[in-house]
Parts: structure tokens; C-alpha cells; sequence
């Protein structure tokens, strides 16, 4: 939305919510994302056509378009817990707009939803008989954390779907409006409302899936002396399958990909379709498996046992350039590690100790007794057996190892998770070294 309000001096944007400190924070100078370059954008738009309020229905009445951008989770209970997307902060928003009135409007899906679901939008809005046109239009958003300022402004493309009736494309084409003041119109893609929805978990289906390819090729380049920085620069200069995607990691985090897998392949079992459930499940299993194998790897290194030992973790956001910790597969392994009696000493130069904290979910005082956090990565490495960069933040690509490895328990291992490192060079002053997918 800041994004729209910058490049759209003409358009007034007002950003709602029922949470008046989410709000308090917006107007404020401690933004609640961290975003590289948002706040900057955020101060030269606010107050003068940017908002922000809790003023909810005011401004439902006084809005042409209404963009829907909340939270879509999977279900934690009920009918398709686990797997389906948990749609109800979408209903109660299209309740508001329907009760709230105030004239014909277009109602965006901004949020990632099923297939379908603006049917469900629409049945409400058209159901309150209030005597107002609703048009909903989906516009899902492909932008990644850490990077969505130069996502949004120069996109690879922007995806509008709607009715395909007359008021419909009359919908699309407002709204295609207000992407054509930035986006060359080549990039504005319009579709039925169907193959929109549709098309945003597609896509992260196919990035998430090409993560998993990766790195279920490293386990056998650990195996075989093959390098999986090699094999995916080798097979990423082929043009069909082209470079981006294929860095092999730890595994993949993130509030979107595991969580619209799931959707999608709910919605194949919806249909009756478990063969192709079955196919993308897989994609979610060679994750899983990744993030094990790493904890084994370390095992396995370490003589089968971490009891007893300092481990320092550097980083837990699910990437860089973000102090988004959901999803992470950070999360995964400092549990595994903590189960397996190992003490960690946790630094992320952006997520907080309370994210931390929360994301882990632990209670047992055992393992918060085992579980520190530093405010340097030299702090963190200084008295442990061993490293395990979970995160790949460039700052640890600037650690002086050298000098961190006469701070460290010997022999001093490194677990390098996101490939970041020269582990020759390690491995030459004195360490242990351990990458993916390399030996
Ligand atoms: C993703 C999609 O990229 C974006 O289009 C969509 O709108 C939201 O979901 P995001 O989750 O912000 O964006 O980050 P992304 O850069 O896609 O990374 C997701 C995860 O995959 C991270 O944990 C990252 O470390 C991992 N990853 C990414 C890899 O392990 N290897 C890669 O080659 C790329």
C-alpha cells in the first residue's frame, strides 16, 4: 500500500486495522516489519496520502477499491486442520464491507486464498442486499521478504483476475489503472478470477519444489564427492531451467510456502485428486528431511553426541534482510538440538529474543536453562564446541574465523547451513568444516 501510495500521488491510501497498537506502531517511527527501504517510503507518503487508522468503517464507506490483506493460516483446528487455509479473518473482513456500506465498490483478495474463495466473497457482499454493486477482483501478491521494496517496484509481473462480464473487466481495468502509473503494461497480466488465485500457490508450489530438488540432489553429492554449488550452476545455465532457485540450503522457511503447499494439495484431495496431493506432498517431506539430516550431520560430526555442549547458533530468521522468523528452519533445528541435550547461544542480528522465544515454543526449564542469546556473533562463538550458521546474513560472511576460533573449544567445528563459506579456507586455519551437499 505505501508502495501504491508513492508512486500514485493522486490515489489516497488508508491502511486499516482492529489492532490500535499495529496502528499506533504504523504512525509511528518504530515501523512493526523490518523492511530494507520501507521506512523511508513509508515517511514520504505518511500524512500525505498514506494513512493509517483504526477508523475501520469510515473508511470502508469512503474507499472505491478495498484491498482484503490479512492473514490466510492453516487451520490449527477443525475440518482440514493441518492443511487448509484458515479463511475466517477474510469472511469477517467482507462481512465489515458489507455492513459498512457507503456505495458500489471493488474488492480486492490481496491475501493468499484457495482457489474459490472469491465466490465465498462474493456470495456475502451480494448477500447483504444493501442495494451496492460489489466487483472482486484477485491480485495476489508475489513480492519476497527482504526484498519487497524492489519487488513491488519494478515486478516481474502483476496479476489481476476477475469476472469475466462486462462490470467485471470494467473491475480489472480501474484497478489495472493503478498499476500502469509504475508498471510498464506489458507486465500487467489479466486472467479469470480462477487461474489468478490459482496461479499465486502454483507459483510458490514451483519455488518451493525447487528448493527441495536442490537439496535433495545435495544428500547425494555429500555421498558421492559431487559439489551442489556446481550441479546447480551446471544445470542453471541450461535455459530452461535457468539459475534462480537452486541454492541448496537447510531447507526452506517462510510464512508462504509450506503453508500454501498445504492449501494446495488440500484442495487436490478436496477434488479427488490424491495423486497430485501426493505428488506435492513430497516437496514438503524432502524439507522436513533436509532439516534432519542436517541435525544428524552435526550428530554424526560431533560423536554422536551434543549433550553437554555449546553450540553457537548465527542466525534465525527464515532468510536475510528480515526479522521474519515463521516458519523457519531455524526453528526446527535449535528444537532437535535442544532435545538432543546441546546448549545454544542464539544470535540474529534482526529477530528478537521474545520472536525467538515464541517461535521455539518450549517450556521445559531444562532446555530454556540450555538456551542463551549473545548480541554479537564473536559473543555467541566464544566457549562453543561448535558454529551452526542457520542464517546466511552477509555480516557472518564478515567474521573474523580466525580470531573466533581462538575463543572456541576444541576441535572447533562449523556448520556451514546456507553455503556461505569458504570451507577450504576453514578447514585451513582450523576447523572442522561442514557445508551442504559438499564433503
Ligand atoms: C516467497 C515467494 O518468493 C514470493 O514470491 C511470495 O510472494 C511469498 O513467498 P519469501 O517467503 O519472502 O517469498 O522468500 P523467498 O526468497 O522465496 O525464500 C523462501 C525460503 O526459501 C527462505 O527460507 C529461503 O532461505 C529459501 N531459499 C530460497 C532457499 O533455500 N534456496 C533458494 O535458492 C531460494
Amino acid at each position: 500500500m505505501a508502495m501504491i501510495a508513492s508512486k500514485c500521488p493522486d490515489i489516497r491510501v488508508t491502511v486499516v486495522d482492529l489492532n490500535e497498537q499495529r496502528i499506533a506502531d504504523w504512525n509511528s517511527d518504530n515501523l512493526p516489519v523490518y523492511e530494507p527501504g520501507l521506512q523511508s517510503i513509508v515517511e514520504h507518503t505518511r500524512g500525505k496520502n498514506l494513512f493509517f487508522s483504526t477508523n475501520i468503517d469510515h473508511h470502508i464507506q469512503e474507499a472505491d477499491i478495498i484491498f482484503i490483506s490479512v492473514n490466510t493460516p492453516t487451520k490449527d483446528y477443525g475440518s482440514g486442520a493441518g492443511q487448509a487455509a484458515d479463511l475466517r479473518f477474510v469472511e469477517s473482513c467482507a462481512r465489515r464491507i458489507a455492513e459498512a456500506g457507503g456505495g458500489d465498490k471493488i474488492v480486492v483478495e490481496k491475501s493468499t486464498v484457495p482457489v474459490r474463495t472469491a465466490q465465498m466473497v462474493n456470495e456475502i457482499l451480494r448477500g447483504a442486499e444493501n442495494g451496492f454493486n460489489y466487483q472482486v477482483i484477485s491480485n495476489p501478491e508475489f513480492l519476497a521478504e527482504g526484498t519487497a521494496m524492489a519487488d513491488l517496484e519494478n515486478p516481474d509481473r502483476v496479476l489481476i483476475g476477475g469476472e469475466t462480464t462486462e462490470a467485471g473487466n470494467a473491475a480489472v481495468a480501474k484497478v489495472v489503472s493503478v498499476y500502469a502509473q509504475w508498471v510498464n503494461k506489458e507486465r500487467i497480466l489479466t486472467t479469470n478470477l480462477w487461474s489468478s488465485e490459482l496461479s499465486k500457490l502454483t507459483a510458490n508450489a514451483f519455488l518451493a519444489q525447487r528448493i527441495s530438488s536442490i537439496n535433495a540432489i545435495s544428500a547425494l553429492c555429500e555421498e558421492t564427492e559431487a559439489d551442489v554449488d556446481e550441479v546447480a550452476r551446471a544445470i542453471g545455465m541450461d535455459s530452461r531451467i535457468g539459475p534462480k532457485f537452486l541454492k541448496s540450503s537447510i531447507g526452506f522457511g517462510g510464512s508462504c510456502f509450506q503453508k500454501d503447499i498445504l492449501n494446495l494439495t488440500y484442495l487436490c484431495r478436496h477434488f479427488g485428486l490424491p495423486e497430485v496431493a501426493g505428488y506435492w506432498d513430497q516437496v514438503i517431506s524432502m524439507n522436513e528431511y533436509q532439516k534432519e539430516r542436517f541435525v544428524q550431520r552435526m550428530l554424526d560430526a560431533m560423536h554422536n553426541t551434543i549433550s553437554g555442549k555449546q553450540i553457537a547458533i548465527l542466525g534465525f530468521a527464515f532468510k536475510k534482510d528480515t526479522n521474519d522468523a515463521r516458519e523457519s528452519p531455524a526453528i526446527s533445528i535449535c528444537k532437535r538440538l535442544l532435545e538432543e541435550k546441546g546448549s545454544l547461544k542464539v544470535y540474529d542480528p534482526q529477530v528478537t529474543k521474545d520472536s525467538i522465544l515464541s517461535s521455539l515454543g518450549i517450556t521445559d526449564e531444562s532446555s530454556l536453562e540450555r538456551l542463551s542469546f549473545c548480541h554479537s556473533a564473536e559473543d555467541a562463538c566464544a566457549g562453543t564446541h561448535a558454529i551452526a550458521i542457520l542464517t546466511e546474513w552477509d555480516e557472518f560472511k564478515e567474521i573474523d574465523y580466525q580470531k573466533v576460533l581462538t575463543t572456541m573449544l576444541r576441535p572447533a567445528h562449523i556448520f556451514d547451513g546456507r553455503n556461505l563459506l569458504d570451507l577450504e579456507k576453514l578447514k585451513e586455519i582450523g576447523y572442522r568444516a561442514f557445508g551442504i551437499g559438499k564433503v
